[in-house]
Parts: structure tokens; C-alpha cells; sequence
């Protein structure tokens, strides 16, 4: 890992073994951009991969006659000075122009990598894992400066970004647009793939051609939301799953976005992600300065597969940071959809009991145990014990089930509040909500105002006083519904427009506070099932709920759709009952399990109501992904066949020393007198001889490339085993 500088030519190379990222002063002052990719030799005075002499209707800057804005690649784009694609940022004056000239001011290098004050990042575990290189920037007329922060990293084909203003003028200015990157690619030979779907079937790849024009999503829920992902992949067309040039690019961020790939008239390609600038004005004071959040840029010249494994490897190492960094997680059982609200302490030992005879490490109580919560319409806010239900309160609860011999964790949805709670009672300037408008209702809440500090305090203080010598171990945290009407009663009208920032901001500082209260504990989030599962929130919560859809052939989709963007390990995965609660399926208990070891692993059902033969079944599955569970949560994931083209799916999970693998393979349809498909597996080491659960030995070589059979010999031959089957298979070296 390295920063070249080439001081004559100011130009900047930052590279690994892996990956070249070039970036150069312009004669304008601006920074271009002049290359990422695939790892190349350092040269000096590398030529823009364009070139910006101008033509019939470009315009150049005064005294420099030979370089057009438009014809040029930029690395942090400016708005209004002859470059007519999109800008990175947006500066409003005091006089209304919001035209801004910043020029090169220097370069600083730092070992490591700094931290975002009150946001996430990407960090390095020691100085010598990263360097980062901050390029400043210098508006003159305003005084306001730019820093540029680039960090590569030794182990991964990563770069990440981020951007600093810091106002050193004397007046006032307005940000309304400060995206966290922008790069122009100097061809539009790609496809888009973004990750998008709603409540229920959460990120489902969608491929888009790129050509001229812009291609873009975005989120302005005040989340990142189930309908876009803040991660695209570029592709090159040819690239596949093992083959070919792609690259991911992640906003570490929770709330509104919007990511861009923009074609213009030359064949280029402006790409960009950052907080979506609709509704965006942030007032930067003299000395006041303003953080972006960061982007995560990754690059894989061996496919979507090879991507995915690094942004896994890169996300489990330098971005979780909690205890239960890169340890397997504890099994799971969540009573949600067995009671729903309606539990007292009896129905909940009782399940518990049947999860710690089954083997599971974990009960979590959900919804419904504190203020008057009996159905959605009441309680939020007032995070107090129902001791109707619960009489001895969390912490006797917690200590009956720790009796048990399991760990106990508990549901909060810290954002919000009903009307009929004590909290809005008291407070009811404490939601967002427009002077004189008509509140919009989402599952009957509302949303605090997390840009207050005294509001984000008053709830830390309930739950403090809720998990404070409780012994809780594990934390869900829930978001039921989008932001609406983004307006804080006790901000000026100059400053509405950061509400939905730091509103975010408030979130972070929450998680931050707990975290720090309570190290131990595990989170995990969720929002109506995975409705902000982004690289932000995996930063202070290591687990985040995937999805409410626990059908296990739905989740396939949604695992699957997961996986290119996010580790397996931080995929919240149940089994729950059939017929399955949201589609109405019935798929066999096998299958279910098979899929939902692709993750967390845990249950969401009364074990009590099982027979006993599917109890043994259960015992055996918690058995078996006891002994796997590293392997599969921490091991590189392949995927071979995609839900969404097959009829049958596979994927699986090889250990670094490629000494143990597990493999899945569902059916999604059993066809009368079918074919006998095979699944070539992926990444086994050609030359070892593992031996499978079944107890035959084949070479690496020989199931990577003659591949195993989907069907068991008698499930071949008898159609009434019906759909939704699957295969699981270990390997052993
Ligand atoms: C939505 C979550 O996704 C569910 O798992 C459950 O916790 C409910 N909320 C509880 O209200």
C-alpha cells in the first residue's frame, strides 16, 4: 500500500496489489480524475484518459483557452463554471449566486485512517493498514476550504472517500448539495445493478443498461430504505459472477441518498453517491465546518463473487466494531411471530424453555412488554415494564431465563412515539411535524426528533434504566416507518433544512451512547424487516434484521439479493412456522433451515407447537450449525446460481484454508421424471481431497467441475417429496 506524489505534476497515485486510484491538479486548480482500476505501474505525468481541448458550445475558463470543463474528468465537481453534468456540490451565497471556483491548496498524509466525528467509517486496526490522503481545496472569494480524504488499505481493492467544508471566510454560506464522491469513468461500457423491492422482498438485484443520460436512486424517507440500497455495482457487460471487472460503491450513511451514474454526450461517466441534496440546506457559519459521510469505493477484476468477498472481508474487519466482531453469533429464539403483543411472563418462559431444550443460546423478547403496549396504537415512547405482563420486570424476567441456562434479549423502538403514550403526553412539540399541517401516521406513530439533543438523552435515560443491570446481552432495534413532515419545532427557518441529517446524526449519537454504556451487548437492527440495512448502521450494529418475509423461499431472494453488498454473518435469519406467516407457504422445516444458516440463525416460532418428530429435527438443525455456523457466517461465500434465473439455487461458505465448506442447494420446483441437474461448487482447492457428509471423497477439482447431483437418488424417482426441497452438503478436507 502506498500514496505516490509526483510534486512537479501534482498528481497523487494511490495503489495496492490490487488497485491504482489516480487523481492529478487541473490547470482550472480543480482535482481530475485519471484512473481507477486494476493495479498499474506508477508513471509521471499520467495524461487525463480525455481529452478537454473545447469545441463548438464548450466554454473554458477565462485565460485558459485549451481546457473545456465539460471535456474533463473531475474528482469533486463544481456547479456552474462550463462543466454541465451534474456537481458533486452546491454553495448558496449571501449575494444568491452559488457559483464557487475551489483551486488546489495542498496535501497532507496521514498513516491510518481518521474517524467521522459523530458518524460511522470504515477504520484501519493499525496505522500501517491504511494511508489517507486529504487534498485541500480553497475557495478564495469565500474563504470556504475543501479537504478531500482518500484512504486506501493495504488488504482490500477499496478506496474509500469522504469531504470536509470548513468555512475559514468571514460570512455565512449555504451548503445544499455536498455528496461524499463523484468520479468521472472515462467510458459508459457498463451495466448498473441496483438492489431495490419494499417491504417484504428487500433488495432484489435490477440490472439497468448505462448509456447516455442519467441513471439514479434515491431515498428521501429519512432512511435508506427497502426500496433502494445505498449500493450500486458497475459492471462491465461481460462480467459475471467469476469473471470481469465490477465495481461496488456503498455509502456509509442511514438516511436520504441519492447515487448517480450520469452518461454525457463524450462517453464518459460521472458516477456519485451521497446525502441526497432534495431538501438539503445546511448553513455553514464562519469557523463551522460541515462532514460528509464516507463512500466505500471496491473494485474486483474477477467478478461480482470476488467483489462481494472483499466488501465482506473489508465490511467483518474495519467497519463492525463490537465484541462480537468477527465471532459467531449465538442461535436465537424471537417470540414475534408466535405471540406477537399477547404474552405474560408464563407464555414467555414457556417458549423460552423449548428453545433452551432445543439448544438455542439466545431468547429475545419482542414488541409488547413495556407502557401500554397491547397493540400498535399505544406505547412507544414510554419504555417503561408493562408489569401487568411482566411482574418482575426485565431484569427478573432476564434472570429467570438466565436461570434457564439462555442469554436474553429485548426489542426497543427508541425513534418513536404513539399519542396515547406518557411521552407524547408530556411533550408533544418532541415529533417532527409541520406548523399547521396535519401529522402523517405510519403503523399509527410518529417520529421524535432525534435532531434534539434533549430528546435523544430522555430516551437513552429510559433505556438506560431499562437494561442497567438487566444482564441483557442483545439489543433489536426496530424503525417502523418513514419520516414525514421533517420539521423540528425548536430550529429557525434557515435551519429545517439539516433536519433530516440530524435527525440521522441523533441515531448514531444514540447507538453511540448505548454502545458505549453497554459494550457487551449485541445489536442488531431492523426496520420493518430490512428497511435500513446500510453500511451505517452495520458500523454500531454488527446484525441487522434481513427481512419480515421469513418465507424460506422468498428469503432466498432476499439473502441472495444481500450478499453482493453485505456479510452473511450480519444477515438477520429465523426459521419461522408454516403455513408461513406473510406468503402463506408451506415449505418443509429442512428448508427453511437450510436457508437461514446462510446468517444470524434462529428461530420465530413456539417450538411448543411443533411434533415431536419436527422438534428432533430442530434439535438436530441447532446441532448442526453449532459446528458450522464460523465456517458459514465467516468463510468466502459463493454464489452459483441465482433465485431469480433457476430453478435451482445454490450458494456456499469455504474457510480461508479452504479445509471445510458448506454448501446449499434448494429445489424450488420438483418436476415429474426430471432431468439430473448437477451443481458445480465454487472455491474448493482443486487438489485436496474432501470427503462429504454422506462419507464419499471426491477431489476439489472433480465437484468444481463435474459438480455433485441436486437430487438425492430417492427424491428423484418419487415427485410426492414435492417443491421447496433442499440438499445441504459438508466438506471436509
Ligand atoms: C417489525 C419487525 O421487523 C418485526 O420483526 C417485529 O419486531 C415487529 N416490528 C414488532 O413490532
Amino acid at each position: 500500500m502506498n500514496i505516490i506524489i509526483h510534486e512537479n505534476v501534482k498528481q497523487f497515485h494511490l495503489c495496492n496489489d490490487s488497485v491504482s486510484y489516480i487523481i492529478g491538479v487541473l490547470p482550472t486548480g480543480d482535482l481530475g480524475h485519471f484512473y481507477f482500476g486494476r493495479k498499474i505501474h506508477d508513471t509521471e505525468g499520467i495524461a487525463m484518459p480525455c481529452n478537454p481541448f473545447p469545441r463548438p458550445m464548450t466554454c473554458n475558463p477565462n485565460k485558459i483557452d485549451d481546457f473545456s470543463p465539460e471535456l474533463s474528468s473531475f474528482e469533486y465537481p463544481s456547479f456552474g463554471r462550463g462543466d454541465y453534468r451534474n456537481p458533486a456540490y452546491e454553495i448558496l451565497q449571501g449575494n444568491g449566486s452559488r457559483v464557487s471556483q475551489f483551486e488546489y491548496d495542498g496535501y497532507e498524509i496521514v498513516q491510518g485512517k481518521p474517524a467521522i466525528d459523530g458518524m460511522p467509517s470504515t477504520y484501519a486496526n493499525s496505522e500501517d493498514e491504511a494511508q489517507t490522503l486529504i487534498i485541500s481545496l480553497v475557495d478564495k472569494l469565500t474563504g470556504i476550504r475543501q479537504k478531500l480524504y482518500y484512504t486506501i488499505f493495504r488488504d482490500y481493492p477499496v478506496v474509500t472517500r469522504r469531504v470536509s467544508f470548513i468555512n475559514e471566510g468571514e460570512e455565512q454560506v449555504t451548503i445544499t448539495k455536498a455528496l461524499s464522491m463523484s468520479i468521472d469513468l472515462p467510458d459508459q461500457d457498463y451495466e448498473w445493478i441496483q438492489f431495490q423491492g419494499a417491504w417484504g422482498r428487500e433488495r432484489f438485484p435490477v440490472k439497468r443498461e448505462v448509456t447516455g443520460g442519467a441513471i439514479s436512486i434515491e431515498s428521501m424517507r429519512g432512511i435508506s430504505s427497502s426500496n433502494f440500497n445505498p449500493f450500486f455495482i458497475l459492471k462491465r457487460p461481460t462480467t459475471d459472477e467469476d469473471h470481469g471487472e465490477a465495481m461496488g460503491i456503498h455509502l456509509v450513511y442511514s438516511g436520504n441518498f441519492r447515487a448517480m451514474a450520469e452518461g454525457d454526450s463524450f462517453d464518459k461517466l460521472r458516477v456519485s453517491i451521497g446525502v441526497n441534496d432534495r431538501w438539503f440546506q445546511w448553513p455553514l457559519g464562519k469557523g463551522e465546518s460541515f462532514d460528509t459521510p464516507e463512500a466505500v469505493i471496491s473494485f474486483s477484476d474477477n467478478g461480482l463473487g470476488a467483489l462481494s468477498r472483499s466488501i465482506h472481508r473489508f465490511f467483518n474487519n474495519n467497519l463492525v466494531r463490537s465484541v462480537y466482531k468477527n465471532r459467531p453469533r449465538p442461535i436465537l429464539l424471537n417470540n414475534w411471530e408466535a405471540t406477537n403483543m399477547s404474552f405474560d411472563e408464563q407464555s414467555i418462559l414457556k417458549i423460552a424453555k423449548k428453545g433452551k431444550e432445543a439448544g438455542v443460546e439466545l431468547f429475545v423478547l419482542d414488541d409488547g412488554w413495556f407502557g401500554k403496549r397491547d397493540d400498535d396504537y399505544a406505547g412507544l415512547g414510554d419504555w417503561v415494564v408493562n408489569t401487568k405482563k411482566l411482574p418482575d420486570g426485565i431484569t427478573g424476567l432476564a434472570q429467570k431465563v438466565r436461570d434457564m441456562g439462555l442469554e436474553m434479549g429485548l426489542w426497543i423502538e427508541p425513534e418513536m412515539v404513539n399519542e396515547d403514550s406518557d411521552l407524547f403526553r408530556a411533550h408533544p412539540d418532541w415529533v417532527l411535524a409541520a406548523p399547521g399541517r396535519d401529522k402523517s401516521l405510519g403503523r399509527h406513530q410518529m417520529v421524535l426528533d432525534f435532531s434534539r439533543k434533549e430528546v435523544v438523552d430522555a430516551i437513552f435515560d429510559m433505556l438506560f434504566a431499562v437494561i442497567d443491570g438487566s444482564g441483557l446481552t442483545y439489543i433489536k432495534w426496530d424503525m417502523n416507518r418513514s419520516l414525514t413532515e421533517v420539521y423540528s419545532a425548536v430550529a429557525d427557518s434557515d435551519s429545517q433544512g439539516t433536519i433530516y441529517h440530524k435527525y440521522v446524526l441523533g441515531v448514531y449519537s444514540l447507538y453511540e451512547k448505548l454502545i458505549k454504556a453497554f459494550p457487551e451487548i449485541l445489536f442488531e437492527s431492523c426496520s420493518s424487516g430490512g428497511s435500513r440495512f446500510d453500511a451505517g448502521l452495520l458500523y454500531y450494529a454488527p446484525q441487522a434484521w434481513c427481512s419480515d418475509d421469513t418465507d424460506g423461499i422468498e428469503r432466498i431472494k432476499i439473502q441472495y439479493g444481500t450478499s453482493f453488498g453485505y456479510p452473511i454473518v450480519s444477515m438477520g435469519s429465523h426459521v419461522s412456522e408454516v403455513p408461513n406467516q406473510q406468503t402463506g407457504r408451506m415449505v418443509p422445516i429442512e428448508t427453511r433451515a437450510a436457508v437461514a444458516y446462510f446468517g444470524t440463525f434462529g428461530y420465530e416460532l413456539d417450538l411448543n407447537e411443533l411434533s415431536d418428530e419436527e422438534f428432533e429435527k430442530v434439535k438436530k438443525q441447532i446441532v448442526f450449525m453449532k459446528e458450522y455456523r464460523e465456517v458459514i457466517q465467516y468463510g468466502d461465500f459463493y454464489r452459483i446460481s441465482s433465485p431469480f434465473e433457476a430453478d435451482i439455487v445454490s450458494w456456499m461458505s469455504v474457510s480461508a484454508d479452504k479445509k471445510c465448506a458448506v454448501a446449499a442447494i434448494y429445489k424450488i420446483h420438483t418436476p415429474a421424471n426430471g432431468s439430473l441437474p448437477r451443481v458445480k461448487l465454487k472455491g474448493l482447492d482443486p487438489d485436496r481431497l474432501y470427503t462429504d457428509d454422506r462419507g464419499q471423497s471426491y477431489y476439489g477439482d472433480y465437484l468444481m467441475n463435474v459438480g455433485v447431483e441436486a437430487y438425492d437418488r430417492e427424491e428423484m424417482f418419487n415427485a410426492q417429496f414435492g417443491d421447496y426441497r433442499s440438499k445441504m452438503i459438508v466438506l471436509k478436507a
